[in-house]
Order: structure tokens, then sequence, then C-alpha cells
């Protein structure tokens, strides 16, 4: 596996491995691998030739004040994470390799980048979009492949994907939950062992948004009340939002209609912790 810092080099291994007809996929991340990014590489290497994974904690979508220092770097264990999933080249730039002093560029989401997460954590997709952008470029992959997990995030990156007409197919894999449900996530090590506990809420009001899709009559509205109460009731969570959205455009409330999907987004803060978590539903 190679593991370089340098743009230019990346983009020659990348070159090199398109001479010889290979598919180029990219997973990027900003490290602190866990299995979720795992069962991303593994995608990647199941449907590609030649798998580059990135690892950069970019700044511009840490919003002043949010985790950008405290959060956990981690190189040795992912580098061995991305050897031993079958990454063939690891992408691990310096900051000022990815933001010059002289940038002033950014690409600037639309509208998809205005509910829910970008209402709370204004300017993060922006930051997204731009180094997303911005490896994109370097990595010049045939597919990237993203979570569900931030579903919001990859509507975006989808929507950028179009809007510019970059030549790279979109991926987005199942979200990977602990045991008891949590969806796996880099910030969940943030976690004490009695929000560990409280965590699971997010999942089991997930769960009930589902059934009650399945086999209620309730609307959309309804549904989300039942989340909310469901998630105040742990008592240790602050919910921001939980609210079931078009699956394409996010808009909410959305209609019931037989057959029709949905997808039902929840944030809450624990403690010092944000979590997000999401999943995909159909109204009976
Ligand atoms: O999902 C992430 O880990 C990040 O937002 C991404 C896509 C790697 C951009 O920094």
């Amino acid at each position: 596996m190679i593991v370089e810092d340098l743009p230019e080099q990346v983009r020659q291994h990348v070159r090199e491995a398109r001479r010889k007809g290979l598919r180029v996929g990219c997973v990027p991340t900003m490290g602190a691998l866990h299995q979720g990014h795992s069962s991303l590489i593994e995608r990647a290497r199941e449907e590609c030739d030649f798998v580059v994974t990135t690892i950069f904690v970019n700044p511009t979508q840490f919003l002043p004040g949010e985790d950008y220092t405290r959060y956990p770097r981690t190189l040795e264990s992912d580098l061995r994470c991305c050897a031993d999933t079958g990454a063939d080249l690891v992408f691990t730039p310096q900051t000022d390799h990815m933001y010059p002093d002289n940038a002033q560029t950014t690409v600037q989401p639309g509208k998809l980048a205005e509910v829910l997460e970008g209402v709370i954590r204004p300017g993060h997709f922006a930051g997204v979009t731009t180094i997303v952008a911005k490896l994109f470029a370097v990595t010049e992959p045939d597919a990237a492949y993203f979570g569900q997990k931030d579903f919001q995030q990859q509507l975006i990156i989808r929507q950028m994907v179009r809007d510019l007409k970059l030549p790279v197919e979109i991926v987005t894999c199942p979200i990977v939950r602990e045991l008891d449900g949590l969806a796996m996530s880099s910030r969940n090590r943030y976690l004490s062992a009695g929000e560990r506990s409280a965590a699971v809420e997010l999942s089991r009001a997930l769960a009930e948004a589902s059934r009650l899709a399945a086999e209620s009559t309730l609307d959309s509205l309804q549904i989300s009340e039942r989340m909310w109460s469901l998630l105040q009731s742990s008592g240790q969570l602050e919910v921001q939002y939980a609210v079931l959205a078009d699956p394409e455009t996010l808009e909410h409330p959305v209609q019931r209609t037989s057959g029709g999907r949905a997808v039902a987004l929840i944030a809450a803060r624990l403690g010092t912790t944000r979590l997000i978590d999401n999943e995909l539903l159909r109204f009976s």
C-alpha cells in the first residue's frame, strides 16, 4: 500500500493506474476509521481495481467552537485499517497542501445545504463540498464512496457532481451499526459510559418511526412528534431535529402516500457530543 502526502504524487499514481485501464475508486475520510469506513473501502475494493483512501481532518467544515482540535487523529491504526481492507493508496495531505495561503476559491452548495445540518452548522457543507471537489481533482476517481450516515452530505455531494459535471459516480453505502443499533461514528469515542447507553435512543426512535410508517396511519408530523418524545424521554438527549423528509430534496414534512418513501433524520446533543442518524422508510 502506498502512503502519500503530496497531491502531485497521488495524481501520478492514479494516472499510472488509469493508463493500465484500472477503475479507480476513492473513499474520502477524516480518519479515526471504524467499521463504517472499512465497509466503504471494502465496497470500493469490490467495484474498483485501484482504491484510494484519503485521510484529512478538513478544517473548513468545522465551525468555530466545534471539535476540530480534539477530533481524533489516529493515523497509525488508520493505515492498518486501510491495509487490512485492501486500499492501494492512502492520501494523507497536510493542511497547506489542500489550502495554500493564496487559495481564494470555494464550492458553495445550494438549497440542500440550507436545511437541517445547514441551519445548525452554517457553512459546514461549503467546507465539505470544497474539500471533496479538491480531493476529486487530486484523485480523479471513477467512483467515490460515502456513508448513508451523513445522509444530507451524500445528497449535497451528488448535487455538486451533477452541477459541476464531475465525471465521478457517487456510491452511498449502508449505515454500519453497533450490536445495540448505535450508528458507528468517529465521534462515538467522545461518549462517557452513561452517554453511550443513552445514545442508543437515536436508533430506537428511528426504528419506531419506521414501524409507524409501515404499520400505522399516522402522518409524517405525528411520526416526527413520536420520535421527539421518545428521544426527550431519555432525559439526557437535547434534540436538535427529528423529522421525516423527502429523501431526494429533504423538504419536510412529507406527505404520507401509500408506498411513498421518506427519510427519518435525527440530530441530538449528548453532553458535549453531537450525534446524527437516519433511516429510509416506506409508508404502507
Ligand atoms: O464524511 C466525512 O468524513 C467528511 O465530511 C469528508 C467527506 C471526508 C470531507 O471531509
